[in-house]
Parts: C-alpha cells; structure tokens; sequence
C-alpha cells in the first residue's frame, strides 16, 4: 500500500513538477524525502532557453602591466633606439586580434602616385581597446615630457601595418616635407598643420618571414644583436616585442633626411608591426 502510494505521489509529482519552478519541484522532492520516499531521478523541467555561446575569452588585459623592455642607444644624432619586448606576447596577440579584420591597404598620405613605392596593409587601430590603450601610454611615458607640448600635441593613434610575401616599403621619411592638415581641422576650419616628430615602430609578429627588415641606409651601427650592417647603413631584424624609436624633425622643425629608411621586401611569411607617430602642431589654432 505505501509503495502503490509512493508511486503515485512520485508519478503526481512529476507530472505536477513538469509545470511548476524549480522552487516548488525541491519543496515537493524535499517533502518526500522526509517521508521516506527516495525519488529514484532527479524531477526536473525544461531549463530556460539555451543562451548563445558567450564570445571566448580575449587576451586584453584589464589594466596596463608595468613595462618590461630594454633600450640600447642605437645612433645618437639622429636619435635612434632599439628596445627589446617593448610588447608582450599577450599584448601582440591582443593587439593583432583587433587589427586583422581592419587590415586595409595601404594608403601613402599625400602621395598616391607612390603607391608602387609602398605595397602592404594598414589599419588605424581604435583608440578605446584596453591593450591599445595601454601601448600609447607606455610610448607617451617613454616619451617622457620634452618631446610634445601638454595640451598642445598628441599620441595620435596606433596603426597597425601588414606585409606579405613580396611587399615592401622603398626608401622614405616619415616625417612630411610640409606639415599637413588634419581632415577634421579642415573641416572645422581650425588653422592647426602637424608633423610626425618621431617613430615608435614596434614588431608584433614575423611568422616565417624571410627579408622583411627595416634598413636605415644613413645610419651606422655595425653588428648587433636583431640588426646588421647592409649598404652602408643598418638593417633591423624584425623580432616580435621589439621596437625601434627615432625622432624624425630636428629641432628647428624641419625633418631630418637621416631618418630615412626602408621595410625590406618580405621573401616569405609575414610581419605585422605598429606605428606610433606622435604629432607636434604648428599655426595659429596649434
Ligand atoms: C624578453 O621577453 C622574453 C619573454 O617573452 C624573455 O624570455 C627574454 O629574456 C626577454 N628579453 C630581455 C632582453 O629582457
């Protein structure tokens, strides 16, 4: 009799349970359980609807580390600076995780009719990534706090570059022959022309890449550990976390031809790298 009866209220109770909230199942469960009945499986109902798998997690960290490079005194006129793990693996991998879809090719400001001249991808990277973030602000620290004016200057933005097999970039300054106007400046009428005052130009990646180098021809700095002496000049290995930093504009203003340099063909693979270029502004509204 007490089995037919426990049957029933366990059937009772699974029918029942089918339509009520999982409160009210472990009450009724509970219940039983103190009159010594044992369901012999769990009562349950159809949980909520299966939610849509949540994005994987990404390697951007939450705050910025403390900095771990270190610098070697490449050229001291024209100032020229190769830092080592100026990023780390993380940070590469966050940083190229943002870029890639963005990848566009690349355009040479002012210059269209030198686009034989560059051949690779680009993309400005956005300001508001956390790993972004903290990039810019450790190239502002290693700045330091002669190089730009407070409230007059600016980091600008990161932007990251691709080459691929067979892409390069010949001989160039990065430094404009005139200061240029900033799109949103000329629309805004604001009477405001910047120049680039220096470079950081940091590796993020060299998947099997052959070539490829960064090759200063004005600039001596024999055998080195990541570069070596080609043509009269230096040629840097690309080396994923390093970074080279130069400063483009003399102290007058003007650019300095020394800065000159080259991304070496890439033979095979490729290398993925970012510029930093912050800007010095010059006119009336600067
Ligand atoms: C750079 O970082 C790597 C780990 O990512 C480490 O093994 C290496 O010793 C570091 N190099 C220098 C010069 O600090």
């Amino acid at each position: 009799m007490a089995g037919r009866l426990s049957l029933l209220t366990i059937s009772l109770a699974v029918a029942v349970g089918a339509y009520f909230r999982p409160a009210i199942l472990d009450q009724i469960t509970a219940a039983l359980h103190q009159h010594g009945v044992q369901l012999p499986f769990p009562i349950s109902q159809p949980g909520p609807p299966p939610q849509p798998p949540s994005p994987p997690p990404t390697d951007t960290p939450t705050s910025c580390p403390p900095h771990a490079y270190t610098t070697q005194l490449i050229s001291l006129d024209p100032l020229l600076i190769y830092i080592t793990n100026f990023t780390t693996p993380a940070e590469r991998t966050s940083l190229i995780a943002t870029g890639l879809p963005l990848l566009e090719p690349s355009p040479i400001i002012g210059a269209p009719h030198l686009a034989q001249a560059r051949t690779s991808w680009s993309a400005p990277l956005p300001d508001d990534d956390a790993t972004v973030t903290c990039i810019l602000s450790r190239a502002a620290a290693f700045l330091g706090p002669s190089l730009l004016t407070l409230g007059r200057d600016e980091m600008g933005s990161a932007q990251m570059v691709r080459y691929t097999a067979g892409q390069k970039f010949d001989v160039h300054t990065d430094w404009f022959a005139r200061p240029r106007l900033l799109d949103e400046d000329g629309a805004a009428g604001r009477r405001r022309l910047y120049n680039r005052v220096a470079t950081i130009f940091a590796v993020l990646e060299a998947d099997g890449v052959e070539g490829g180098e960064t090759w200063f021809p004005h600039v001596q700095a024999g055998e080195g550990e990541g570069w070596r002496a080609l043509e009269g000049g230096t040629a840097f290995r690309a080396v994923p976390g390093n970074a080279l930093f130069w400063v483009n504009l003399l102290a007058s203003g003007t650019g300095d031809a020394r800065t000159a340099h080259a991304g070496l063909p890439v033979e095979g693979g490729f290398k993925t790298a970012l510029n930093i270029w912050p800007r010095v502004f010059f006119g009336p509204d600067a």
